[in-house]
């Protein structure tokens, strides 16, 4: 795992998306995981001005999100359709039959997770998948205890998701339960692996999912696990990892080589 801290959250930010751009550049037809959250808006930001300036074309990628809340239909507000409509797809040259979010709608919940995970397998599986991370280490929403080896699923949020994520919906009581995930087994079948995490309340899971145990507790301690996994960060986020010399020293400054 590469650990990259950066001086400050924009610079962490900058860094990632220029990753994932520069990877669009040199294969255009690349197969993206995408995900939602407050972390990931200002790196849909800074891919969206890469394509305004010309930079970048997004029209030959493929696309599958992470996860969606089971019971929402894509129109709903607060869905993660809406989401990406609204941070990436609508704002860039994307088509929108190249991507791809689990239906929360679906009639059958179960078989559109399998559904879902085939189709990624019958595209080739995932180039490069862009990660964010919850405060009790999920990834997706693999809440903590999930299995390592999970595929496309149905979850149950914990607690302090739905408690962490109902500061987008009116109330608490309307945050769904449920999600359809792509398991921890679907996301370490991505050939790379970037997730970023800023600020304090990240920290506690950064020092987790970096320095361990691997352990389902952290469900992000799982990326120990990928051969090509990168790992940006602010100084907050990593202001609990006892290793931090070592990183600095690897990659001053964050610096990673392309
Ligand atoms: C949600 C998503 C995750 C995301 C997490 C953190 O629960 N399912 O994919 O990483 O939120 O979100 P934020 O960046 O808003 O802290």
């Amino acid at each position: 795992m590469k650990v990259l801290i950066h001086d400050s959250a924009e610079a962490a930010v900058a860094a990632i998306a220029n990753r994932i751009v520069e990877k669009v550049i040199a294969k255009p037809t690349c197969v993206l995981g995408l995900a939602t959250g407050g972390t990931v808006e200002p790196v849909y930001d800074a891919m969206v001005q890469k394509y305004e300036q010309q930079k970048v074309s997004y029209s030959r990628i493929r696309t599958f999100n992470l996860d969606e809340y089971v019971g929402l239909s894509p129109d709903h507000p607060m869905s993660y359709h809406h989401f990406m409509e609204k941070h990436l797809f609508g704002r860039t040259d994307i088509k929108s039959e190249n991507t791809s979010i689990p239906f929360g709608n679906a009639v059958n919940p179960n078989e559109e997770a399998r559904r879902y995970e085939a189709a990624i397998k019958q595209c080739g599986g995932i180039d490069c998948q862009l990660l964010g991370i919850g405060e009790n280490g999920h990834i997706g929403f693999n809440e903590p205890t999930s299995s390592l080896s999970s595929t496309v699923r149905i979850k149950t949020l914990a607690p302090e998701t739905v408690r962490a994520n109902s500061r987008y919906f009116k109330n608490i009581a309307e945050v769904p339960r449920l999600s359809i995930t792509m398991g921890i087994g679907t996301i370490l079948c991505a050939r790379e692996i970037v997730l970023i995490a800023i600020g304090d309340n990240k920290s506690k899971a950064v020092l987790e999912m970096i320095e361990g145990p691997l352990s389902a507790r952290c469900p992000a301690s799982a990326l120990q696990l990928h051969p090509h996994a990168e790992v940006y960060l602010d100084e907050v986020a990593a202001s609990q990892l006892t290793l931090r010399d070592y990183y600095e020293a690897v990659h001053p400054n964050g610096k990673v080589e392309s």
